[in-house]
């Protein structure tokens, strides 16, 4: 069966008070708009249209090259006129299902079970009943039970306002019936505009049944048109996300300061401390345990890693299996580190491929280099990686030692198991098994006295 989805999107959200248009704010780190494209998209036989008006440029290029067509509608005349600009784009034998674009966390669940609902004969209806309706449009029912029409807020008689059976705006019905409904729609009502919810009369007057819906959760039809509900619906959603870990086996100390912005994939047993926050992908292995206060990006991490408190991760970044890191690292992108490498606090690592073994454990920039297994690295160690224009390697190979407070000037490689003296400035190479020490002589002046005071 072929369905053509609308996502209205061309209202305003005066109330966000943002030159971001609503729709693309962002909910755990990815645009409202994003969130009902990806619960849409996977419906079977799905046609995305959005109806774009406010900042639709702006919502345009954000989602160009993605297979979605776009709709104008030049004034926000209402839903349904929104619905009316979608029109030439239905094909006839298609389902339509309209959802809005400021309602981000519905299931496909949800709206598969509504589409399975709607035939020649019949449409769908997503409704939720609220202990606070106000602002809804309120179900109308017969003493049968059946759905004889909506009512808007501003339209309602008092009797009318004390229903709590709300109008949730996600419907579906034939792209024939749409059609044939819609240019029937006036808009002599109070606000003077094109209401959607019309359609149930004329969908009446058709003969068809209305079949309705509930959503799992409430927050599945709650739409954002606040700050104050975008981050409520943030809280819920991290929320979920929490809970699901903890069933895959993940102890997080404490749900309510978890925050996930993108995908992760965790093993078993991992322990994951207070306000961590994970973005983009990140896929952790067992027995993991991180503490609190990281920023983790794009990272694998491997069996039994351990990051320490106030680790930033910059991915990305490979941590293979018993890894260790921070307390107060940071890790830029592209580093690798291999199995049982150890780097401490106040290390930066850039584009830096640490051996097995190898330890970073204070104080050091490691940046464009490449080093191999069981290497030492003094605290104060810096890879002079730039020389103002061009980024340069440094290569320190297996088992060598740094000593503390060393300049690498790159391009620069330090041999197998040499050894190089604190303090100094490498600007050659040092050989394999050799020692280098590259910094002032000292001198002792055992005559000297200290000045004394006037
Ligand atoms: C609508 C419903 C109401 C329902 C409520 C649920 C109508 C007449 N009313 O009311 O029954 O309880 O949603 O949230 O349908 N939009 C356009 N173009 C327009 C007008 C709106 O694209 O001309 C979009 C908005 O951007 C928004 C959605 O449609 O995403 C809903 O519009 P909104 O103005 O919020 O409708 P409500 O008055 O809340
Ligand atoms: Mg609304």
């Amino acid at each position: 069966m072929l369905l053509d989805v609308l996502v209205l999107a061309a209202g305003k959200g005066t109330r966000m008070r943002s030159e971001l248009p609503k729709v693309l704010h962002p909910l755990a780190g990815k645009p409202l708009l994003a969130h009902v494209f990806s619960s849409v998209e996977g419906l079977d036989g799905a046609a995305i249209n959005v109806i774009v008006g406010h900042g639709k440029e702006q919502i345009q290029a954000t989602f160009a090259g993605q297979p979605l067509n776009w709709i104008e509608q030049t004034s926000q005349l209402g839903t349904a006129h929104a619905v009316l600009q979608a029109i030439p784009a239905l094909r006839d034998e298609a389902k339509v299902l309209i959802v809005y674009g400021d309602v981000p966390l519905i299931e496909s669940s949800t709206l598969e079970k509504m589409l399975a609902g709607v035939d020649r004969d019949a449409m769908a209806l997503l409704t939720v009943t609220l202990p606070d309706p106000s602002g809804y449009g309120r179900i109308l029912r017969n003493p049968t039970g059946d759905v004889i029409g909506i009512v808007e807020q501003k339209d309602a008689a008092p009797e009318q306002l004390q229903i709590s059976e709300v109008n949730t705006g996600v419907m579906a019905m034939t792209a024939a019936d749409l059609k044939t409904w819609l240019p029937q729609i006036d808009n002599n009502n109070a606000q003077q505009e094109y209401y959607l919810t019309d359609v149930i009369s004329l969908a009446r007057a058709a003969g068809r049944r209305i079949n309705t819906y509930q959503p799992a959760a409430q927050e599945e039809v709650e739409g954002v048109n606040s700050r104050a509900q975008l981050v409520a619906l943030e809280r819920y959603y991290q929320r979920q996300k929490a809970n699901s870990l903890l069933d895959c086996g993940v102890t997080i100390i404490d749900p309510t300061r978890f925050d996930c912005r993108g995908e992760l994939v965790t093993g078993e047993d991992v322990v994951i401390d207070i306000n961590c926050i994970f973005e983009g992908t990140n896929s952790i292995g067992n027995q993991v345990s991180i503490g609190p206060s990281c920023v983790i990006k794009d990272a694998i991490i491997g069996d039994r890693v351990i990051i320490k408190a106030n680790t930033v991760i910059e991915g990305p970044v490979t941590l293979e299996a018993d890894v260790q890191v921070g307390p107060f690292a940071r890790l830029r992108p592209h580093t690798v580190l291999a199995e049982g490498a150890k780097v401490g606090n106040f290390v930066e690592t850039k584009k830096a491929q640490i051996g097995p073994g190898s330890k970073i454990s204070h104080l050091s920039y490691v940046g464009d280099a490449v080093l191999g297994s069981e290497v030492n690295v003094g605290a104060g160690t810096i890879t002079c990686n730039y020389d103002g224009v061009n980024k340069h390697l440094t290569e320190i190979d297996d088992g060598a030692f740094i000593g503390s407070n060393t300049s690498l000037v790159a391009p620069v490689v330090v041999g197998k198991n040499a050894t190089v003296g604190a303090g100094s400035t490498i600007s050659r190479d040092v050989p394999d098994d050799s020692l280098a020490i590259a910094r002032g002589k000292q001198r002792t002046i055992d005559t000297w006295k200290r000045p004394e005071k006037n």
